[in-house]
């Protein structure tokens, strides 16, 4: 409804992962380069962790296009919340590995030897799991020993797990030091920096059809900024919100207070759209179904007000 009123073609902020809008920063560059380069040099087993809402599975869609466009054969898992036989059946179904048989012995056996007839015809064969910090132990343990699924040089599957900050933490338990020290490459994933963030607004504006006249003011894009703390998400949420409210009280170039306004709307004025310090800590007894209320008591405390890292600066005046 927007559009026409900012001399639009589409909708910049829109929040669905759209490769169109891709935007990239050396970091960025950085992480889906080493994602890459990783995959092509079989390097076995990756991670890419990152806090929520900066551009994981952004970054892990472009890796499937780019794989795709290679011809490399990929299961990508993205419903992390699952148990090991339905891992197996998912990996199975995606990979198009007919197999009869529910046994998990059979399902590996017809899994390795797919797995060797794709190394033999020189093709490389990719497991992606996204949202990977939901995992439960025996979940993980069982990639583990996907990865022991190699001839005397090369593993035969690479292994991309996509994360949140949790990840890393769960990773560290010492019941998984085993694949911990598998992982060949680390992948991050991080908010803008103050420029950057102004470059992603602009750069959304543009790719969206802006014409070049103002919309945001300089005041606005670094209300943003401020209460998006540079997280790609947030950005797009205050900044949609601001082009609607800016239509409706037909104001062009969008101030600050109405940026303001959103983050207030959102409370994002009392909540940090990142987890507290610490936080994302994992006891090491706790996994399986314990993980879960785990995780439960991680994310609510996202949403937890928590004076002590509120800036002064982000107070509504
Ligand atoms: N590099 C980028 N280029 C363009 N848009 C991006 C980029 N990174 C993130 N975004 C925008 O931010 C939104 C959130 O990103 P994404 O879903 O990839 O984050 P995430 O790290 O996977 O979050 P979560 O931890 O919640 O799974 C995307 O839908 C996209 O609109
Ligand atoms: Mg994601």
């Amino acid at each position: 409804m927007y559009k026409s009123f900012f001399k639009l073609k589409d909708n910049p902020f829109n929040v669905n992962p759209d490769p169109r809008y891709l935007f990239l920063t050396k970091e960025i560059e950085e992480a889906l380069s080493g994602l890459m380069y990783g995959v092509q040099n079989r390097k076995g087993f990756i991670t890419l962790t990152g806090e929520v809402g900066t551009g994981k599975t952004t970054l892990v869609n472009q890796l499937l296009e780019w794989l795709h466009q290679r011809r490399v054969r990929t299961a990508f898992l993205f419903n992390s919340r699952m148990n090991t036989n339905q891992m197996f059946d998912f990996i199975l179904a995606e990979f198009g590995i007919p197999c009869e048989s529910k046994s998990k012995s059979q399902q590996l056996l017809h899994l390795n030897q797919w797995l060797l007839d794709r190394y033999r015809a020189s093709e490389t064969t990719v497991l992606i799991v996204d949202e990977a910090q939901n995992l439960t132990y025996p979940v993980l343990e069982e990639i583990r020993m996907l990865t022991n699924l190699e001839t005397s040089t090369e593993k035969l599957l690479q292994i991309v797990l996509s994360g949140q900050p949790e990840l890393e933490e769960k990773l560290k338990l010492p019941q998984l030091r085993q694949l911990r020290q598998r992982i060949m490459l680390r992948c991050k994933t991080g908010p803008l920096s103050r420029e950057q963030t102004h470059d992603y607004i602009a750069e959304r504006l543009r790719i969206a059809g802006a014409s070049g006249e103002l919309i945001f003011s300089p005041k606005a894009v670094e209300t943003v900024h401020l209460y998006s703390l540079g997280i790609p998400r947030v950005i797009n949420l205050l900044c949609e919100h601001s082009l609607i409210n800016a239509y409706v009280e037909q104001e062009r170039p969008i101030s600050a207070r109405i940026v303001e306004d959103v983050a207030h709307e959102f409370q994002l004025d009392e909540v940090e759209p990142t987890a507290p310090a610490g936080s994302t800590r994992i006891d090491a007894n706790l996994y399986t179904s314990e993980a879960f209320i785990q995780n439960l008591g991680e994310a609510l405390s996202r949403f937890r007000l928590n004076p002590s890292v509120t800036q002064p600066s982000r107070e509504r005046k």
